[in-house]
């Protein structure tokens, strides 16, 4: 059994993941911050580790990480608007 910390867990690849690593038995914990994901998308994942929170958050992320042997991330903004990235790189580009 693995340490697991999955970014972006409450979206559609996120939650896939992290369900699957549960089904197989491991210690997962996730990250999510509803900027698109959706709250239903935890159903079924209420052995996970679950923190609402954002990736550009230290604090969070230095909880998230603690103990974690592997990170899955998949926390992104999946569609952005053509040259967003560039006025906003912390948010966009992760
Ligand atoms: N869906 C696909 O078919 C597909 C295919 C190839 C690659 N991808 C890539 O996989 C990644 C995830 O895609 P998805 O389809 O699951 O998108 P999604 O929008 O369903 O999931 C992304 C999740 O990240 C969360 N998130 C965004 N910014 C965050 C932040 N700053 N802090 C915390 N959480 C944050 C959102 O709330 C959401 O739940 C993306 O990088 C996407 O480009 C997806």
């Amino acid at each position: 059994m693995s340490q697991f910390l999955v970014t972006g867990a409450a979206g559609f690849i996120g939650r896939s993941i992290a369900k699957r690593l549960l089904e197989e038995g491991h210690d997962v914990r996730g990250i999510d911050n509803f900027s698109t994901g959706k709250w239903e998308n935890l159903e079924g994942l209420e052995k996970m580790d679950f923190m609402q929170g954002d990736i550009t958050d230290t604090h969070v992320m230095e909880r998230g990480c603690e103990g974690a042997e592997v990170i899955f991330h998949e926390a992104a903004l999946a569609s952005v608007p053509p040259r967003c990235w560039i006025q906003l790189p912390a948010t966009t580009l992760m």
